[in-house]
């Protein structure tokens, strides 16, 4: 026997039941970064493999351990994104859309790939929703785009479950002086360390601040912190942003190990995290990245922005229970048809409603059936109103129409009236 066909560990099914909230996540996102002023863009899922390699950086884990890179039938490296800033930079320079200190703010949103060991939260196809800002050097557009985030998180119901943590990476020089004291702290306390962590030292040192042995981050509690070693000029940023955020009444933990797990950050870096959904407990991560155009060969361009983790969204959206009751959306009206003449003044009758009514949500009945059978479908349809077509009202050029969600009685109503007695149904409860 033929084995079953399933779908990939760690890549899902988004099912039927599953999509309103989705959509609904989607659409108040797009409406609030509407109203931000900020513009879509839609990006490839594959790129070559070296846009992740040079830009998210050897050594990341991303990019040792968790992409899908394959060769094409021409022998290229292309790889499944697993992120979308790179992605993003790519595009905005390949079009010269930063071009003379153009600003640019652009949002996307789709599937993203890593080779993660799934759980719950963490999927090997996830999707995100991600903004970036190119040309915005101050701290003024860091807490636009944490302010937009704290709006969507009201506008969601989540904000009371969600926190904010900030950092500073500073400069590539502080950075780099950093590091170089951090190691210098870790080589003599190199036996303490597990066993990742001593093979972070020499890859990505940083990296290990966010450790989770207890062990290592007990090491951690007395090593220089990244906020000693902060340039002049970063420092003064960060105060901008904390400053702006502290007037936005936006509260917020200064965490100085907050890294991030990707090469191309400097200064301001964030994340807000959950403690609702178990260890998988990011749901929007961001942060700055003034060198990665420049790295990928275009003029010194700043860049900042953030993405969310729409899986995460959903399950906290979920477990909060603030999912709207009003997005099961079952139909207006379910046309029961009995004989075939009937059944074809039916098709012609929906679509005249749909032609009057744009909005109506009408089921018509297929497959004939008995008129038990049909008001059964009817009634599982969820709908408001059964409309019955048979013999009777085809003489008669009207429809029996019965209210199947209380028990008020069925009328007879002229086909030429009927949108006029559905019209209430749209304008009411039709979204
Ligand atoms: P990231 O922290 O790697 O950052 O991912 C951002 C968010 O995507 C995470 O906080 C999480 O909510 C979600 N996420 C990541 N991996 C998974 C997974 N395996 N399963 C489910 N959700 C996941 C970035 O990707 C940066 N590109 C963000 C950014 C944009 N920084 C600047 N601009």
């Amino acid at each position: 026997m033929s084995k079953t066909l399933q779908a990939i560990r760690g890549m899902n099914d988004i099912l039927p039941a599953q999509t309103p909230v989705w959509r609904y996540l989607e659409s108040t996102f797009s409406e609030l970064l509407d109203s931000y002023g900020y513009s879509e863009i839609r990006l490839p899922i594959v790129e070559y493999t070296e846009l992740f390699a040079r830009g998210i950086g050897e050594g990341t884990d991303v990019v040792d351990k968790e992409m899908y890179t394959f060769l094409d039938r021409n022998e290229e490296s292309l790889t499944l994104r697993p992120e979308g800033t790179a992605g993003c930079v790519r595009a905005v320079l390949e079009h010269g859309l930063s071009g003379g200190g153009q600003v640019q703010k652009l949002w996307y949103l789709g599937p993203m790939f890593r080779y993660e060991k799934p759980q719950k939260g963490r999927y090997r196809q996830f999707h995100q929703i991600g903004v970036e800002v190119f040309n915005q050097p101050g701290p003024d557009i860091d807490a636009e785009l944490i302010v937009l985030t704290a709006r969507l998180w009201k506008k969601l119901g989540i904000a009371d479950a969600v926190t904010l943590q900030l950092n500073s990476l500073g400069s590539s020089e502080a950075r780099a002086a950093y590091r170089d004291a951090l190691v210098v702290y870790l080589q003599q306390r190199f036996d303490q360390l597990d066993e990742d962590s001593q093979r972070r030292l020499t890859t990505n040192p940083l990296r290990i601040l966010d450790s989770k042995n207890a062990q290592t981050q007990a090491l951690l509690a007395d090593a220089p912190t990244l906020l000693e070693y902060l340039d002049e000029d970063s420092r003064s940023h960060f105060e901008g942003l904390k400053s702006r955020l502290d007037v936005l009444g936006i509260a917020y933990e200064i965490n100085p190990k907050l890294v991030r797990g990707l090469d191309y950050y400097g200064r301001t870096v964030f994340e807000w995290i959950t403690d609702k959904l178990g260890s998988q407990g990011t749901v929007c991560a961001g942060g700055r990245y003034d060198g990665l155009i420049s790295q990928f060969g275009g003029k010194p361009t700043p860049g900042v922005g953030f993405a969310m983790g729409v899986e995460r969204l959903v399950l906290l959206v979920e477990t909060l229970q603030q999912v709207p009751a009003e997005l099961s959306r079952p139909a207006h009206a379910y046309i029961c048809a009995f004989g075939e003449p009937a059944e074809l003044a039916a098709l012609a009758l929906s679509e005249q409603l749909r032609d009057t009514l744009p909005g109506l949500r009408v089921l018509v009945n297929a497959g004939a059936g008995s008129f038990k059978s049909q008001f059964k479908k009817a009634d599982k349809s969820g709908a408001q109103f059964a409309l019955i077509l048979g013999e009777d009202e085809l003489a008669k050029r009207v429809v029996g129409c019965k209210p199947l969600r209380d028990d008020s009685e069925q009328q007879s109503i002229a086909w030429d009236a009927l949108a006029g007695h559905l019209a209430g149904l749209v304008q009411d409860r039709g979204r």
